[in-house]
């Protein structure tokens, strides 16, 4: 995508996440990645009359290894207070899951997350209506104690819901020490620590992320007390065995958190595994009427279980009910005030 329709896709968004004249806004980027989208970000906030800068760290050494919660500022305070002292963090680095993200948020600065290719950033922007009926459906996931989910490939679970906040993201922040993801357009919570029973059946064409693959053969989870007792199946159910088996980690087979989609801007056929514009699988996650699983870590929404291991699973075709009240049901949204038609 060229600077002029990448900066319009920018300004966008920066309107969507009410960036205003005077605003102190920080792009930050790492090595030599992403380097034009902070182009495109401050070419962007300048036109709305944002004080900005770029900050740009150094391209992590290869004997640093990578995980998920680490990053390069953990080294650099002062660097954390100048993102602390701003208004905004646009994040092309990706620093989810950090001790360093938290304390930028706690300290009031809002955040977005933008790592997707710019194409996909272009075809899934923020809309009003999407942050509308996002921020609904969050307050309907808030207020219900129990959700079943049912498939007919076999998928029958339930979460008891008492423990956990509710997440919305709808790929636009403007509320201080808020964060989202662009792009993006769905709900999640988590079970409580031993109140997920059931069974949950995977089923062909549904997502297995971060393997990036599309299930042919039909996997079948057994979930007793929040926790993963078996998994069978075919040759995709003994990836997700091995994979999990990798991290030498038992708390991988915890329930993790639980949602569904709501962007019908995303699409799930345009998912091609291992092809551009595939990313990090943020239209997957996104796409309307799915049902999203997770499995390992809870930390994310306050519980104790952080183990890296860590599965996000996008299913077509489900029931999902809450405290018995029919919210999809055969992967479409059937509750009238949450309901979405493409931008
Ligand atoms: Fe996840």
């Amino acid at each position: 995508m060229d600077h002029a329709s990448f900066t319009e896709i920018c300004l966008q968004q920066l309107k969507m996440s009410g960036v205003k004249d005077g605003e102190r806004l920080i792009v930050l980027t790492q090595g030599s990645e992403r380097l034009n989208y902070a182009d495109a970000f401050l070419a962007a906030g300048q036109r709305l009359g944002a004080n900005m800068y770029h900050m740009r760290l150094p391209a992590p050494l290869p004997s640093d290894g990578w995980a998920v919660g680490m990053t390069g500022l953990s080294e650099m305070p002062d660097a954390v207070n100048a993102l602390k002292n701003c208004d905004m963090l646009i994040d092309c680095v990706f620093l989810l899951f950090s001790p360093e993200q938290f304390a930028i948020q706690d300290a009031g600065t809002r955040v977005l997350t933008a790592v997707e290719p710019p194409e996909l950033l272009a075809r899934m922007m923020p809309y009003p209506e999407l942050r509308e009926k996002v921020t609904i459906a969050a307050e309907m996931l808030e207020r219900a104690k129990v959700m079943r989910i049912t498939s007919p490939h076999g998928t029958d679970v339930v979460y008891k819901l008492n423990t956990y906040p509710t997440v919305a993201e709808y790929a636009c922040t403007d509320t201080p020490g808020r964060w989202d993801h662009w792009p993006s357009g769905f709900v999640f919570t988590g079970g409580d620590d031993d109140g997920v029973d059931g069974t949950i059946v995977v089923a062909p064409g549904d997502i297995l992320l971060p393997q990036n693959l599309m299930v042919r053969e039909p996997i079948t989870y057994t979930i007793e007390k929040g926790w993963i007792t078996d998994i069978s199946g075919g040759l995709e159910a003994e990836i997700v065995k091995s994979y999990m088996d990798s991290f030498n980690d038992p708390r991988g087979k915890g329930m993790s958190h639980v949602g569904w989609g709501m962007n019908p801007n995303a699409k799930w056929h345009n998912f091609v595994p291992g092809e551009f514009p595939g990313g990090m699988g943020m239209e997957p996650r996104s796409f309307y009427g799915n049902v999203m699983f997770s499995t390992g870590p809870n930390n994310e929404l306050g519980g104790t279980n952080d183990t890296a291991c860590h599965l996000d699973i996008p299913m077509r075709n489900c029931s999902l009910f809450l405290d018995d009240s029919p919210v999809i049901i055969d992967g479409d949204i059937v509750v009238n005030e949450i309901q979405l038609t493409k931008s």
